[in-house]
């Protein structure tokens, strides 16, 4: 008994004690970005690694093995901050000059902060870092770090690839069949960001030293992407083993708790609610009046069934707002999605919110505001988990056959609980899966899932060479034909020539 308790406590120690120290880069402020980061992080510390974080989300509540190393101000703040006003101005951006410069250009200037500055100079020894974790969005400034004291390189995207993306670990895309990129703009815009964070190797140099490569380069040390997709979701392509998808990974119902009011208010739904939402930056109350008296008077007319709406500053909506909605300015979501009371989910079409709805098989009302949005709303319409609505065109008319299709039609039920059951049946979790290969890239070395392609030109890539190569064969192939032909014409011809001669002469 004994001894079966110490070879329990060792090969409990074996898995724990040799934990890895991570440090996790994430100096984006976008909260719905940073919801996967926790979760990753926070399931890496469970697993017993030790994880630094820099970021501008410190956790609120202390967490086991996981350190907020350095608090970083944000230049813009988006969380409960986008008014109707301002997302006019974010829709009228280029999404690429955007995340290449509000979400990449400015965000490298974080790499003057004295605190970033010392802990890329003197990493911590006891015991140093053994990995890095970075967003990938506009921001891969940040892969200096790993560079410099020679650890792997471990990035993470909370989408789907942007087109700047694959090339960094040559992951192959058909653009005949990828559906992502089947736009032809895929190629514009993949050069169009790479012109605009050009800067970015110089903000490197300028801090760290004149000799480092640029930002193309360290870009391409990358040994392993973690991708928030799926292929029932995102469509079935060819992946390169370092990109590893890990959709639904922010999905974890670990501490929130509905809070006491709330859960009364959801308990006493008797016919069940809706949850609204616009996620977690756009202000609801500053949309245009128009646009509030169809939510109100369309919203009051599903009576007894009830709304639960996410809204960060109730007490600024115009008056009149229909008894059946709950307002709040935070809700634990997860809660909300999985409880058996839930009818259906109205939503900007964010892309984290809307998976955590086709998790637990909740239809949705998508109206998109912008970025992703649309496209992601486009996606569950084809699929029939989702009603659209056009923020600019919507009537009451419209609202209400929204509400009564997917409220009483079962077919969107049915076809987003089947489709939930698609997503989630893996043989590893998204959160496992993630950390199994976290931990096998520290553990065999950075270029153990590294392509070859990596090291070939795109002409080698297209087989340009070999065709060219077969075409002089072929052209020489030719040309051996005809020098034989013509060759043998001739002996033929002097042949003839030589017997008229010959029948002459007789
Ligand atoms: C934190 O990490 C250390 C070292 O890896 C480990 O010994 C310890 O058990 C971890 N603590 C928790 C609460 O996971
Ligand atoms: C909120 O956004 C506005 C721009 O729309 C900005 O001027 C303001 O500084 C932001 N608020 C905070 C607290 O940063
Ligand atoms: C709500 O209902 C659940 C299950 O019926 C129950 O466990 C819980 O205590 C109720 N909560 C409140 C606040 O009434
Ligand atoms: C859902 O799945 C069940 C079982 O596979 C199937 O019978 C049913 O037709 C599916 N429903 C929809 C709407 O796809």
């Amino acid at each position: 008994m004994r001894m079966l308790k110490i070879m329990f406590l060792w090969s409990f120690c074996l898995s724990v004690c040799h934990g890895y120290r991570l440090l996790g880069l994430f100096p984006f402020h976008g909260k719905s970005h940073f919801v996967m980061f926790e979760q990753l992080m926070k399931g890496l510390a469970r697993k017993g690694h030790q994880i630094d974080v820099i970021s501008t989300f410190p956790l609120k509540k202390p967490y086991p093995n996981y350190t907020d190393i350095v608090k970083l101000t944000p230049p813009h703040v988006f969380v409960n901050n986008v008014s109707y006003e301002f997302m006019q101005v974010l829709l009228s951006a280029n999404p690429v000059y955007s995340i290449a410069t509000m979400a990449g250009n400015d965000i490298c200037k974080h790499l003057e902060n004295p605190a970033i500055q010392e802990l890329a100079r003197n990493p911590p020894k006891d015991p140093p870092y053994d990995a890095v974790l970075m967003e990938v969005f506009g921001a891969q400034c940040f892969a200096i770090f790993p560079y410099l004291w020679d650890v792997p390189l471990i990035a993470v995207s909370t989408t789907a690839l942007y087109p700047w993306l694959p090339p960094l670990i040559a992951q192959p895309e058909n653009l005949a069949f990828v559906p992502n990129n089947k736009n032809q703009k895929t190629w514009l815009s993949k050069l169009y960001f790479n012109y605009l964070t050009r800067e970015q190797s110089e903000i490197i140099r300028k801090h760290f030293g004149p000799n480092l490569p640029g930002i193309r380069e360290l870009e391409t040390k990358i040994a392993l992407m973690l991708i928030n997709s799926h292929f029932a979701l995102n469509g079935i392509q060819p992946k390169t083993p370092a990109a590893v998808d890990v959709g639904g990974l922010h999905i974890q119902d670990e501490d929130s708790t509905l809070q006491p009011e709330l859960e009364e208010w959801i308990n006493d739904s008797k016919d069940g609610f809706i949850y609204f939402t616009f996620g977690s930056m756009v202000m609801i109350e500053t949309f245009p009046r128009e646009f509030l008296n169809i939510l109100y008077a369309s919203l009051s007319k599903i009576a007894p069934i009830r709304v639960l709406m996410k809204i960060p500053n109730p007490e600024k909506l115009p008056p009149g707002v229909p008894k059946n909605i709950y307002m709040s300015p935070w809700m634990p979501q997860i809660k909300i999605l999985k409880h058996p009371k839930i009818r259906a989910f109205i939503t900007h079409g964010g892309l984290l919110g809307t998976l955590e709805a086709i998790a637990y098989g909740v239809p949705m009302i998508g109206i998109p505001l912008f970025a992703d949005q649309f496209m992601n709303i486009d996606a569950y319409v084809a699929r029939n988990i989702a009603v659209k609505l056009d923020l600019h065109k919507m009537t009451e008319k419209d609202m209400d056959r929204a509400l009564n299709a997917i409220l009483w039609d079962p077919i969107y039920k049915e076809t987003v609980r089947n489709f939930s059951q698609i997503f989630l049946d893996r043989p590893l979790n998204a959160l496992d899966t993630a950390i199994y290969w976290i931990e096998y890239v520290i553990k065999y070395g950075s270029n153990v899932l590294r392509s070859p392609a990596m090291d070939l030109t795109w002409w080698e890539l297209s087989l340009l060479d070999v065709f060219a190569f077969l075409l002089f064969c072929a052209a020489i192939i030719i040309m051996t034909v005809v020098f034989i032909v013509n060759f043998l014409l001739k002996i033929l011809n002097g042949n003839d020539h030589n017997s008229l001669h010959s029948k002459k002469n007789n």
